[in-house]
């Protein structure tokens, strides 16, 4: 169906996220790793391993360039890290340690990006694809379909090969033909935003111009992450993130829409996903 037809507002269709067991480990909470952060970009891929840690998950690594190990692991250290400068056999391996995958953050689209993406999909594992991964996509031959992709209207226009004035036109359209190319949950991005499973469109009017400031997209990739390591299906997870998210910043916003950073978002969306 045409996700017009179909479109729910958020807060009719998200279910409250289940309590935590007293009896709780680490482990039965997710295993996330979260794979980016090219030279230069450790800061996309440490902010989307936070998002992971905040909304719940148990474990995440961090899966970057070698020299970005002490930067991640100095300003959040639990986190894990692993750095890779070299994309083989052990990348493997360290994939089939979690339960579910975020790539793209600062991933750049190099050779190290691409060669990572496809190990991704060879992987077969839960994964949010946000970012460059995206724009890697695009030229890349993959096999799994239940991905969630998180575009904003310039990637959702690269990879759909039109203009970002045709997204923001028409972003139900948008978001249908995202989901007959690629498949899976797509997330389009920015106010107003669509989360569409080829069944049923959610619309979120959450959030407000706070969050457009850099790294606010990379927190949202990881609260996907981590929401569909702790168990919940590729929509429901798309849809509480999206909705924490935008509450979180609602939040922040007490203080002021301008100059609201990224790394603001944390402490509401912990709050969030106990209120939730
Ligand atoms: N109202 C509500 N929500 C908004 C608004 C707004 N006016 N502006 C932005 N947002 C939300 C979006 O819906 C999205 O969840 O903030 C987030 C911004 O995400 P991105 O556009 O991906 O921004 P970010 O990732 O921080 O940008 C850093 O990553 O994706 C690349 O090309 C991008 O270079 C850029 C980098
Ligand atoms: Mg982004």
């Amino acid at each position: 169906p045409e996700p017009s037809a179909t479109q729910i507002v958020c807060n009719q269709c998200i279910k409250a996220l289940v309590p935590r067991k007293r009896d709780a480990h680490k482990g039965d909470c997710g295993k996330v790793s979260v794979i980016g952060g090219d030279y230069g970009m450790a800061g996309a891929v440490r902010l989307a391993a936070e998002g992971c840690l905040r909304s719940g998950a148990g474990l995440v690594t961090v899966i970057s360039r070698p020299e970005h190990q002490l930067i991640v692991s100095a300003t959040r250290p639990e986190l894990m890290f692993w750095g890779c400068e070299l994309v083989d056999m052990e990348v493997y391996l360290r994939l089939g340690w979690a339960s579910a995958l975020v790539i793209g953050p600062g991933l750049g689209t190099d050779d190290w990006g691409y060669n990572l993406l496809k190990a991704v999909d060879l992987s077969d594992k839960p994964c949010v694809i946000d970012a460059d991964g995206l724009n890697l996509l695009k030229d890349m031959p993959m096999r799994q379909k239940d991905w969630i992709l998180t575009p904003h209207p310039g990637e959702a226009a690269r990879l759909l090969d039109i203009s970002i004035e045709e997204i923001e036109q028409d972003r139900f359209k948008a978001v249908s033909l995202l989901h007959q190319e690629y498949g899976g949950v797509i997330v389009l991005k920015g106010a107003g935003t669509l989360i569409y499973d080829g069944n049923k469109c959610v619309v979120a009017p959450v959030g407000n111009p706070g969050l457009a400031s850099g790294g606010c997209g990379d927190v949202l990739a990881g609260v996907i992450g981590g929401l569909v390591a702790q168990g919940y299906s590729s929509m429901e997870a798309a849809c509480l993130a999206v909705v924490i998210h935008g509450g979180a910043a609602d939040l922040a916003a007490r203080m002021g829409e301008r100059g609201m950073l990224a790394s603001d978002l944390m402490p509401y969306i912990r709050q969030l996903v106990n209120e939730i």
